[in-house]
């Protein structure tokens, strides 16, 4: 079983997907903790499935430096195989990247290599993109470059607007999300056979 902690700072509709998904006995991943920069409305589906939550708030620390390490001390304490980031909305120091690399990915709301950055969907849109869509990737020490494990394509709508348009992405990122994280379980499987 890939046990996976999860990082968020919003509504954690990504987080309830992995949560759900993995109340199914056969699904091969189980989030053992959440992780939050702040008191985010997501920790909520956290504490109804019974899974551990951290605050670490960057407010509390001298440095960014300080903030990070005691943020990985914290990921670190539940031993995770894989940490995702799922709407997790702060850049991680490169140290933090290092001690965690090729088990942390993130999930963004773009065809990655476009639309890097926090505002993915309002960039798409300003740009006159026709298509966007989902990216999950891993995080390496640049913001949204990391190589890219799976994408999910989606037509834009004419006027859409930027919440309807992600509500949309939101929808095929959850699913895509699920489906990402039982590949990587099953793969680390056959690896640790092999
Ligand atoms: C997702 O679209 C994620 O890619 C982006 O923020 C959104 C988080 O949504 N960075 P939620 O908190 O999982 O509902």
């Amino acid at each position: 079983m890939l046990s996976v902690v999860v990082l968020i700072s919003g509504s954690g509709s990504n987080l309830l997907a992995l949560l759900k998904a993995s109340e199914n006995p056969l699904y091969p991943a189980k989030i053992v903790a959440v992780g939050s920069d702040k008191d985010a409305p997501g920790l909520e589906h956290a504490e109804l499935y019974d899974v551990d939550t951290f605050i670490v708030e960057p407010e509390r620390f001298s440095s960014k430096q300080a903030w990070a390490e005691k943020l990985l001390a914290n990921v670190q304490h539940h031993q995770p195989d894989l940490v995702v980031l799922a709407g997790f909305m702060r850049i991680l120091p490169a140290d933090f990247v290092a001690a965690l690399r090729g088990k942390l990915i993130n999930t963004h709301p773009s065809l990655l290599p476009d639309f890097k950055g926090a505002h993915a969907v309002r960039d798409a849109l300003a740009a006159g993109a026709t298509t966007t869509g989902v990216t999950i990737h891993f995080v390496d020490e640049g913001v949204d470059t990391g190589e890219i494990i799976a994408q999910s394509k989606l037509d834009i709508l004419p006027k859409e607007s930027e919440h309807a348009l992600h509500e949309r992405i939101k929808e095929i990122e959850r699913s895509l999300l699920v489906r990402t994280i039982e590949e990587f379980a099953i793969k680390q499987k056959d690896l640790a056979k092999a």
